[in-house]
This record gives structure tokens, C-alpha cells and sequence, in this order.
């Protein structure tokens, strides 16, 4: 087989990548190791920055996103027993869609097949060769077991954490910056309304705590647990138990529902340098990871690869490499300054292990100056709704 490029993983990043490519005349094949099914059912991010909603609408991927997804002027900063409410709205005149990342995954495979894409999903044994040079290849095996091989110009290596493409970076060449925290989400999916119409992110002695949504009928709630916390000792109602005595607030009344999904997540923060190897570019997750709490994940996967379908559309279309040169610096300007976003949520809204009470007055007049000073509240919000692309 013969395609321009090759792009392995087909979560956000991946799927999006190709769509763009697409509406640019420049073809793609996507290969996926898991089943369609199971990336349209995988539970992950819900939030969607302004800028992800006026791209997805721009490339017609908004018909359901404007129909299904909620917007939501501001959030809520819960501390002391109160809330104190983020105006995104009227900070910084822009704002958020709540919009699960299944959907947005959903409407990408579905606008793919429509226009006849090449996706093929439960693949296995994706490699990489000759990155460094002029043909690279991936070889995979179908379905079926049979065996494969895609020639092309470029490699999108958009596979997540725990794919195969950033290894094919020699090591030596390789600059990992990473920072664990002693701390996990335990996440709920509860077949019951929200008991608030926005987002409400809990600072408590017992642990951070996140209220949050998928739609009118479904709740999505968080509860800070230790990193190696188990799933099965928490059971329904020791969950409920706990969300309660976190979230409780004066005229809060967290509704309970059927237990649709719970799982727990390990969280870092992680980034890459370089981007580019040859002819392998790499994007979202595979290239770099952050802490839930500023809900960038998602945005910054679809950051890149914006970026990445203009580099590749200069270069294969015009012959231009100034873009596909420069790629891993631009996308590292907006990774990074989420990163410390993601970071300074991480770090004033959660209990950190051996509760010094230094660092918990540190955190309560952290959360108090946000909560209360203009300028304070505004770098929240801006950060929150999203910077420009470039
Ligand atoms: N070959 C092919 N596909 C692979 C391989 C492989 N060796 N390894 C992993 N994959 C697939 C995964 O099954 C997954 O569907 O690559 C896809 C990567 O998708 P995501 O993990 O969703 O990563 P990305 O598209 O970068 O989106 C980032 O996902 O984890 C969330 O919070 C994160 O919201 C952010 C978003
Ligand atoms: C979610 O709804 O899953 C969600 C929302 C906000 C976050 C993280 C996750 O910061």
C-alpha cells in the first residue's frame, strides 16, 4: 500500500489529523489496535475549549458538538464550604462546551467513513521503519492476521501514552521532562442529572473533589484517591459516601444515580522534546501528557494536530519544510504553557500527602486571591477557555 501519510492511533489527534488532511487533497491511512466500538465507548475528557469548538465547527465537525454539547459561561471554585464562581464569560467573552471525547471521537470516525477514509481498526504489530529516511513504512497486520505494509512520505505517530511510535526516537536524541503526583482520580459516570449547571472543582481536607457532566442526564464526578488506591475497594456507596461529605455546600444536594462507569487514573505531567524525527512527527498523548484538572488533554492533542495538518500541507502540496521544521517548537509554546496551567490547578486544588499545614494556607490564599482579585480570576479563565492558536 502507498499513502502520503501514515498515521498510527485513532483517538482525537489521529482521527482529526486525517479529516484535516482530507479537506487539504492530501490522502491518509489510519491504524487503530483497538476495536471502533471500543474508542467510541472509552470514557475519557469531557471539556472543550473555545478555540477546539470554533475549529471543529469550521471543518464541519460541529452539527452535533452545537446540538448535544452544553456551553458553560464559568465554573466554580468550592472551598470553605462555598462556592466561588469563575465568570469566563464576562472575564475574558469566551467560554467552554461540555462535549464527552467519545462524542467528539464518534463524529470523526463517522465524517471518515462518510468520505471514504481508510481506517482500519483492530490492528496489531504496528512498527515502524525507516523514520530517518526518505520511505519510511509501517508494517501492521490486519484484522485478519494478514500481513501488511503502508509506504509513505510521513509517519503521525498520534497512538497516546502507551503506544509504539515514541520509541522510534533513538533515545539518545530524546528529552523527557516528567512530574508524578502522590495522588490519583477515582472517576464516576452516574446515570443522574448534575446536581449543578456548571463545573464545581473542590478544594477539602479530605481531598480534592470534581463535580462534572456529560449531558442533562449524566453526572461525571471525581474524588482525589492515593495513587495506588484500588477500584475494588470502593464500592457504590462508599463513593457516594465520600462525594457527599467533600462536595457538601449550603443548599448543594448531590443527586445519586446508577454507577454507569468507575475506574481510577494515575496522574503526571510529561513532554517530549523533540517532536519530529525524520519523517515522524509525533502528537497529542504520544508526545505529551497532563494532569485532568485543567481539562487540557484533549485540546492540546487537537492543537497539534492543527498544527501538524498545516506543516504537512505546506510541504506535500507547496514543497515547503518551513512549517514541518518548525513544528515541535510552535506546538511546545502552547504545551508548555498548559502544562504549568494544568500544574497550578493540580497544585492548589488537591491534599497532598502528610497534610503540612504550610502548604495548606499556602493553598487556601491561593484559591481566595483567585477567587476574589480580577486579575487573578482572569488568568484562571483565560488559561481555562483556551489562548489562540497561533
Ligand atoms: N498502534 C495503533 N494504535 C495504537 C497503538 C499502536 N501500537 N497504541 C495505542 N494505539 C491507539 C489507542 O488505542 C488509542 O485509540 O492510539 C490511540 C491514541 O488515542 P488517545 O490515547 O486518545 O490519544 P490522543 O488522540 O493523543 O488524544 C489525547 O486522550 O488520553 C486522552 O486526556 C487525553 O484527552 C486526551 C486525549
Ligand atoms: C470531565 O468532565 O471528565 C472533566 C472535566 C474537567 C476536568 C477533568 C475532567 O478538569
Amino acid at each position: 500500500m502507498r499513502t502520503q501519510v501514515a498515521i498510527v492511533g485513532a483517538g482525537p489527534a489521529g482521527l482529526l489529523l486525517s479529516h484535516l488532511l482530507a479537506m487539504a487533497g492530501i490522502d491518509s491511512v489510519v491504524l487503530e489496535t483497538r476495536s471502533r466500538e471500543y474508542v467510541e465507548r472509552r470514557v475519557r475528557a469531557g471539556v472543550l475549549e473555545q478555540p477546539t469548538v470554533e475549529l471543529l465547527r469550521s471543518v464541519g465537525l460541529g452539527e452535533r458538538m452545537d446540538s448535544e454539547g452544553l456551553p458553560h459561561e464559568g465554573i466554580s471554585l468550592r472551598f470553605d464550604g462555598a462556592d466561588h464562581r469563575i465568570d469566563f464569560a464576562a472575564l475574558t467573552g469566551r467560554s467552554i462546551t461540555v462535549y464527552g471525547q467519545q462524542e467528539v471521537v464518534k463524529d470523526l470516525i463517522a465524517a471518515r467513513i462518510a468520505a471514504q477514509g481508510d481506517l482500519r481498526f483492530e490492528v496489531s504489530d504496528v512498527t515502524l521503519h525507516d523514520v530517518d529516511g526518505n520511505e519510511p513504512r509501517v508494517t501492521f497486520r490486519d484484522a485478519d492476521g494478514t500481513a501488511q505494509e503502508v509506504r509513505c512520505d510521513a509517519i503521525a505517530g498520534c497512538d497516546g501514552f502507551h503506544g509504539v511510535s515514541r520509541s522510534a526516537v533513538p533515545a539518545g536524541l530524546v528529552t523527557a521532562y516528567e512530574q508524578t503526583y502522590p495522588f490519583a482520580w477515582l472517576g464516576i459516570l452516574a446515570e443522574t442529572p448534575p446536581s449543578h449547571d456548571e463545573l464545581i472543582y473542590c478544594y477539602h481536607e479530605r481531598g480534592f473533589a470534581l463535580h462534572s457532566m456529560r449531558s442533562p442526564q449524566v453526572t461525571r464526578l471525581y474524588l482525589q484517591v492515593a495513587p495506588d488506591e484500588r477500584i475494588e475497594d470502593w464500592s457504590d456507596a462508599r463513593i457516594w459516601d465520600e462525594l457527599h461529605v467533600r462536595l457538601a455546600a449550603d443548599g448543594f444536594a448531590l443527586t445519586e444515580g446508577a454507577m454507569l462507569e468507575k475506574g481510577i487514573t494515575g496522574m503526571r505531567s510529561f513532554v517530549v522534546e523533540p517532536m519530529r524525527h525524520g519523517r515522524l512527527f509525533l502528537a497529542g498523548d504520544a508526545a505529551h501528557i497532563v494532569p485532568p484538572t485543567g481539562a487540557k488533554g484533549m485540546n492540546l492533542a487537537i492543537a497539534d494536530v492543527l498544527q501538524l495538518s498545516r506543516a504537512l500541507t505546506a510541504w506535500l502540496r507547496e514543497g515547503r519544510t518551513e512549517l514541518i521544521d518548525g513544528y515541535g517548537e510552535t506546538c511546545l509554546r502552547r504545551i508548555w504553557r498548559a502544562q504549568h496551567f494544568s500544574w497550578w490547578m493540580t497544585s492548589m486544588l488537591h491534599r497532598f500527602p502528610g497534610g503540612d499545614p504550610f502548604q495548606h494556607q499556602i493553598q487556601l490564599s491561593q484559591l481566595r486571591y483567585t477567587a476574589t482579585s480580577v486579575p487573578a480570576a482572569t488568568t484562571l479563565a483565560e488559561n481555562y477557555v483556551g489562548l489562540p492558536f497561533s
